[in-house]
C-alpha cells in the first residue's frame, strides 16, 4: 500500500511530467514554424519520453493499490523567438524538474518508502541525462549560431533522434 503523502506527491509529479510533454510538443510546433524540422523531431521524441515518465509513476501508484488522480495541464508557452531561446528554456525546465525529483527522493526517505525510493533512483539518473542532452544541444546551437548552412546541418543531425 502506498501512503497518502507519496500518492499525492506522485500524482503531482504525473502532472509535471505531462506538462513537460506538453511544453516540448509546443516547442516542436514552434520549430516547425521556424522551418527546423529536425529540432521539431527532437522535441517530439522528448515529449514522448516525458509521457513515458508520467506512465512510470502512474503504474507505480496502480501497482501499489493507490489511486491516480489526473489534474488539468497548464497551457505551455507557444512562441520562442529563436532556437537558442527555446533550448535554453528546455534546459532550465529540466533543472526545475531535477529539483522536484530530489524533493520526492527526500519525501520517500522521510516516509521510509523504499519501493518509491527505488523508482525515484531511476528518475535521478534520467534527470542527469536529460540535463546533459539539453545542454549538449544548447552548446552546439551556440556554436553554429543563426547562420544558414551550419544550422541546417545541425537540424539534419538532431532530426535523426529516435
Ligand atoms: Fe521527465
Ligand atoms: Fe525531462
Amino acid at each position: 500500500m502506498i501512503s497518502q503523502n507519496i500518492q499525492e506527491a506522485f500524482n503531482k509529479q504525473i502532472n509535471a511530467e505531462l506538462y513537460s510533454s506538453y511544453l516540448y510538443l509546443s516547442m516542436a510546433a514552434c520549430f516547425e514554424s521556424l522551418n527546423l524540422p529536425g529540432f521539431a523531431n527532437w522535441m517530439k521524441v522528448q515529449a514522448r519520453e516525458e509521457n513515458e515518465h508520467a506512465m512510470k509513476l502512474f503504474e507505480h501508484i496502480v501497482q501499489r493499490g493507490g489511486e491516480v488522480e489526473l489534474e488539468s495541464i497548464d497551457k505551455p508557452k507557444v512562441k520562442w523567438e529563436s532556437a537558442v531561446e527555446a533550448i535554453e528554456d528546455a534546459l532550465n525546465h529540466e533543472k526545475k524538474v531535477t529539483g522536484m525529483i530530489n524533493d520526492l527522493v527526500d519525501l520517500a526517505a522521510k516516509e521510509n518508502d523504499h519501493a518509491a525510493g527505488v523508482l525515484l533512483q531511476w528518475f535521478v539518473s534520467e534527470q542527469v541525462e536529460e540535463e546533459a542532452n539539453a545542454d549538449d544541444l544548447l552548446q552546439k546551437l551556440k556554436m553554429v549560431g543563426t547562420s544558414g548552412a551550419p544550422l541546417l546541418m545541425l537540424d539534419q543531425q538532431v532530426g535523426k533522434r529516435e
